[in-house]
């Protein structure tokens, strides 16, 4: 077994698994984090998409004892109970999902560029988001959420 300690949205996380489970697996069948989404579980699709000491990652292709130590946000890190993350609020005001599979792995794909780059160009969005597959929606939306997103984000505009 490998025993792995992280911190995932903010707070310390003990388990102990086989050697051979990944992030992903850890997350949703250890702890319950059932937001990021088990889709291809090859790499493919992005559905499990979390970020881990800032940078966005596909969750099935780490193993859990590659993040021993390190941070985690999922997407059950972003809302507050009192609130949603404007990006969030920005999918949902610009009806940017459908079936919502692909969402969570969109929206902390979103969270990793903005973190990193808050005023990002359309072609930069386009980049961040095209390890993420959605079958239903196509992109038009998603990318004018995250534009919208950033504009909050920056306090260039008022939340909704
Ligand atoms: Fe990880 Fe598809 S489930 S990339
Ligand atoms: Fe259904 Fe993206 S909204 S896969």
């Amino acid at each position: 077994m490998t025993d792995v300690t992280l911190t995932i949205n903010g707070e310390e996380r003990s388990a102990s698994v086989p050697p051979e489970t990944s992030l992903l697996r850890l997350l949703r069948d250890e702890f319950y984090l059932t937001g990021s989404k088990l889709g291809c579980d090859v790499g493919d699709c992005g559905a499990c998409t979390v970020i881990v000491d800032g940078m966005p990652v596909n969750a099935c292709l780490m193993l859990a004892g590659q993040v021993d130590g390190r941070d985690v946000v999922t997407i059950e890190g972003l809302a507050t109970l009192e609130d949603l993350h404007p990006i969030q609020k920005a999918f949902e005001e610009f009806a940017s999902l459908q079936c919502g599979f692909c969402g969570p792995g969109v929206i902390i794909s979103a969270k990793g560029l903005l973190d990193r780059n808050p005023d990002p160009t359309k072609e930069e969005i386009k980049d961040a988001l095209s390890g993420n597959l959605c079958r239903c929606t196509g992109y038009t939306k998603m990318i004018e959420a995250v534009q919208d997103a950033a504009r909050i984000l920056r306090g260039e505009k008022e939340a909704a």
